[in-house]
């Protein structure tokens, strides 16, 4: 469904430049979950824009659905989730979920039906005539990720989907969105920091290194579906994976110091 082929990506700006995504060769099969983690600016969000054709690569080329992805070519039927809040202020629940479909020319009494049945997907029925500020932080997103899959993608790029959410209201989201996924098998695309979330969701999970980046880790989860958010954190193979995974992971965090990276590789 989707393939990198020796991807790099340098910013320039001025005189200076700077190579956040070094050399990653990817494919991901149709109706794949894959996380993709790694330090904070090593290219995670560069790689989901380049998917979505926002931008060129320096180098190589990606396909979706075997069809070479060009700047502002956005392939069809691709969903976006942005690592920052999405939803519109001045619109409603109902009006924010509903928006791409009214872009779609979709019909007024067909938007509703769509809408309500992906309201009630995501326990937010009843809050149809709210605004983004009266509702909770989870509400919003949960608003912004329907807004997202109601053009029916059948490509999904999250972007730090739950990045600032408690942990109850977190392995909440993960049931529904993995309970979506089950439904519907998009294929999907999460960056995330969180290594417990991307093991309970993912297929597969990508670690890449500190900038200029590279894969450093492609590890399977073999861990059967339907998965229950919470008590496959108690299995053995769980544990297993996410050990493995921070043992590559906290090495280049302490490798390549910042913000995070600071704070993490000392608890590792
Ligand atoms: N439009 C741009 N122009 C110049 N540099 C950019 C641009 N977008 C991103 N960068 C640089 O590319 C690098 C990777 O940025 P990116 O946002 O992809 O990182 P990230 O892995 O998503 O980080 P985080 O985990 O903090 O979200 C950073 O050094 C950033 O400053
Ligand atoms: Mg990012």
């Amino acid at each position: 469904m989707i393939a990198l082929d020796a991807i790099r990506k340098t910013y320039r700006s001025g005189a200076t430049s700077h190579t956040a995504i070094g050399n990653v060769s990817l494919t991901i099969a149709d109706g794949e979950f894959v996380s993709i983690v790694g330090p904070s600016g090593c290219g995670k969000s560069t790689l989901l824009n380049l998917i979505a054709g926002f931008i060129a690569p320096s180098a190589g080329e990606i396909r979706v659905k075997d069809q070479l992805v060009e700047p502002g070519h956005v392939p069809s039927r691709l969903g976006y989730l942005f690592q920052k809040d999405a939803v519109l202020p001045w619109l409603t629940v109902e009006q924010n979920v509903g928006l791409g479909l009214r872009f779609a020319h979709m019909p007024t009494a067909q938007i509703r039906d769509k809408v309500s049945s992906l309201l009630k997907l995501a326990n937010l029925r009843g809050y149809e005539n709210y605004f983004p500020y009266q509702l909770s932080g989870g509400m919003r997103q949960r608003t912004a990720l329907l807004m997202t899959l109601a053009c029916d993608p059948r490509v999904l790029l999250l972007d730090e989907p739950f990045g600032a959410l408690d942990s109850h209201t977190k392995i909440n989201l993960h049931r529904e969105l993995h309970e979506i996924w089950r439904q519907l098998r998009q294929t999907i695309v999460m960056v995330t920091h969180d290594l417990d979330e991307a093991v309970a969701l993912s297929d597969r999970v990508i670690v890449l290194s500190g900038p200029p980046s590279r894969i450093l880790l492609d590890r399977r989860i073999d861990i059967a579906h339907p998965r229950d958010p919470y008590t496959v954190r108690e299995t053995e193979q769980f544990g297993t994976h996410l050990r493995a995974l921070w043992g590559v992971l906290g090495k280049e965090y302490q490798r390549t110091p910042d913000g995070t990276a600071a704070i993490l590789g000392s608890a590792a």
